[in-house]
């Protein structure tokens, strides 16, 4: 996956590009990311990049012409199309399907960075970015979404996580939230680790990680079991968890409700 981030703030991301996965991904050739600082792209001596909004009001907005000049440039290194996304709370929802997109996208990626009140309207109406927004509330600037869209997309990459089988078992890819994980010692203050899970019957431990997968996601976010389809075992599943709430609701003496 290549990605450039084009930004008024490079130290925003650099050291996180640094760090853990996404340094590993980037030692092992399997992202390769450029940090541009878009004063690199001002020809005026003070590197102005942003200016007053025409209208008046707070704030300052990102120029135009350094971000044309860096796409530009962009294109011409790189001598390919390049697919521009603009971090922004107005844009498409990032998903895991999204990130699975982006993974698979052959174009270079480039990270178009607002900041302040924003960017003059002309980069969208002339470069027509795809806006991506990673949740419903408003942050300061893009560079903290663009890397959350790179690390979704690139910890999908086969090779980046230790265990090929990890980004595959997680929340999400299966539409179910994550099992609980536990590891030594095997009591802690008192707290035991459920003792399927020292048992090393791996049939075992696999229907209950299945079982507290489908539990969790009931419990937190039903929301994504209404639309699946569920097949002999998760139903089996499923409905272990309802009676023993309603063993648990009668054991406290509330009985049924109707
Ligand atoms: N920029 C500011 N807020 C944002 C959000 N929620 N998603 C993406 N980009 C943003």
């Amino acid at each position: 996956m290549r990605c450039d981030i084009l930004t008024l703030f490079p130290d925003m991301v650099r050291p996180v590009l640094g760090q853990s996965m996404l340094k590993r991904a980037q030692e092992k050739g399997l992202l390769e990311v450029r940090v541009r600082n878009l004063r690199d792209y001002t020809l005026d001596k003070h590197q102005v990049a942003d200016d007053a909004p025409y209208g008046g009001g707070a704030g300052m907005v990102m120029k135009a012409e350094p971000i044309f000049r860096a796409v530009d440039a962009l294109r011409a290194e790189h001598g390919t199309e390049l697919r521009l996304l603009m971090p922004s709370p107005q844009g498409r929802p990032l998903t895991q399907r999204f990130a699975e997109e982006l993974r698979d996208e052959p174009r270079p990626l480039v990270f178009l960075c607002g900041h302040y009140e924003g960017i003059d309207e002309r980069v969208r109406l002339v470069l027509q970015p795809e806006e991506v927004s990673i949740g419903d509330y408003v942050l300061t600037g893009g560079e903290l979404p663009a890397l959350v869209l790179i690390d979704a997309a690139v910890r999908l990459i086969p090779g980046v996580l230790g265990d090929p089988e990890s980004a595959l078992a997680e929340s999400f890819t299966d539409s179910l939230l994550d099992f609980p994980q536990y590891t030594r010692p095997s009591d802690v203050q008192g707290w035991a680790v459920p003792e399927v899970l020292l048992s090393g019957n791996h049939e075992a431990v696999r229907r209950w990680r299945r079982k507290e997968a489908l539990r969790n996601t009931f419990l937190k976010r039903p929301d994504l079991l209404r639309d699946r389809v569920l097949n002999d075992e998760d139903r089996r599943l499923l409905d272990e968890i309802l009676h023993e709430r309603t063993n648990v609701c009668e054991a406290r003496g509330g009985g049924r409700l109707s």
